[in-house]
């Protein structure tokens, strides 16, 4: 796990993308330029410094005639970072009547890339498209139209493929996310129980918290059926039916899952494992990765308690399993197939209960599991 740590200056950051997926990201978006200009002859302004690997990258990809100016916005001295761009330096290329796609590395807040634009308009171009490697739409806050992203990612700092922390840390391949005091070297969470004894909302608050990451089967499950894919088709039959998916087909999904997240900060695991199976396979996974399974929370809830708020929440959400005769279906399953893991975490040392009849109060409940939380990462 370490060798995926880098050290830029006096912060860690942990390798959240990685080239090969940064690369495949490249190549869809240059392949859609390829699509949407052909017969033209654009001009790219990549903006730096930020954007010269991924500008490096993409032109390789594009396979039209085509210029490229390498630009940088520059702002009146004393207007600080928040100053108006009023310049753009280095446009050695005519614009006029001519189609420009503009490379960022990053779009955050979107000022900049607003102010951008307004300054390119006098040039008078005849057509203006964004194209950024990495789009943070949590932090956006002017409309823009954004044509082309390779992705999107949370309000995190991030360093490497032409990004910089304090103007180093640009020459890495793939990219990082900083690790976060409560972020670093969390211990993995299995969280466990019933239906409706809580997963879901513990889970919320923890990542809420702690910013681990969150993995729900059940929720990714749901929205393979929603999408309307052959997992989805497969999974929608054995849901409704309060059945479990077959453990090669959820073991696959899961490390597929797990290794598209980012590392280096824990992984609260929820609805998996399942069986003994899925338990057995999860071990090893991790095991594969150099990682530990971490600690394992037991939401211990009686049945007729779990069965009202599973009732209640089938009037707000409508999900199609909560309803009486499936979820007395899931809680069968679950007595028979997921109960005896309890017995597989004890030997592995890993297990700690949580009993609702203890603490019947959600916010008491969730202050017990973080100090549990907190005594197991000291
Ligand atoms: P999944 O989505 O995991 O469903 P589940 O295990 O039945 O659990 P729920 O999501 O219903 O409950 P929860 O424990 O998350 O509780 P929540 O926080 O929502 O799986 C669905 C199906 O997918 C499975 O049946 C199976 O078919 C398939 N599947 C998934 N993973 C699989 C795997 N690994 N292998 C094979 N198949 C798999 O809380 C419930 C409600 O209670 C909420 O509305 C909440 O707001 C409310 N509530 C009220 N008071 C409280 C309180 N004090 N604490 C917590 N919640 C409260
Ligand atoms: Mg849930």
């Amino acid at each position: 796990m370490n060798n995926n740590i880098i050290e830029v200056k006096d912060k860690k950051f942990a390798i959240s993308i990685p080239e090969n997926k940064i690369l495949a990201e490249v190549k869809r978006v240059a392949s859609q330029i390829n699509h949407d200009f052909q017969g033209q002859h654009p001009i790219f302004l990549a903006v730096l410094n930020g954007s010269f690997i991924f500008a490096a990258d993409l032109l390789r990809e594009v396979d039209l005639p085509c210029e490229i100016s390498f630009v940088r916005l520059a702002s009146y001295e004393g207007m600080g970072t928040t100053g108006e761009i009023r310049e753009i330096m280095g446009l050695n290329v005519d614009v006029t009547g001519r189609p420009v796609i503009v490379v960022e590395d990053i779009v955050d807040t979107g000022l900049t890339m607003a102010h951008m634009l307004e300054t390119l308009k006098r040039h008078n171009p005849s057509s203006i498209s964004i194209c950024t490697l990495l789009l943070k739409p949590g932090k956006l806050q002017v409309n823009l139209d954004i044509r082309y992203c390779c992705m999107q990612i949370p309000n995190d700092f991030i360093v490497g493929y032409g990004l910089d922390y304090d103007g180093f840390g640009r020459n890495t391949r793939d990219i990082y996310t900083l690790v976060e005091d409560k972020q670093r070297n969390m211990k993995n969470i299995i969280i466990f129980g019933a239906p409706g004894s809580g997963k879901g909302t513990y889970s919320d608050a923890i990542v809420e918290k702690y910013g681990m990451n969150h993995i729900s089967t059940g929720d990714t499950l749901r929205n393979e059926i929603k999408n309307g894919t052959e997992v989805g088709r497969v999974a929608k039959g054995l849901i409704d039916k309060g059945q479990l998916i077959p453990d090669d087909l959820m073991i696959q999904i899961l490390a597929k899952t797990y290794d598209s997240l980012p590392q280096g900060r824990g992984v609260i695991f929820d609805g998996f494992p399942r069986t003994i199976a899925q338990a057995e396979a999860l071990k090893q996974m991790l095991a594969e990765r150099g990682h530990d399974m971490g600690i394992a929370i037991d939401l211990v809830v009686e049945e007729d308690v779990l069965m009202e708020r599973l009732l209640r929440r089938a009037q707000i959400e409508g999900r199609a399993d909560d309803n009486e005769a499936t979820i007395k279906q899931r809680f069968e399953v679950y007595h028979s197939k997921t109960e005896p893991i309890l017995k597989w975490f004890e030997k592995e040392g890993m297990l700690n209960v949580v009993r609702w009849a203890d603490t019947p109060n959600k916010e008491a409940m969730i202050e017990s599991i973080f100090q549990l939380i907190d005594a197991k990462n000291a």
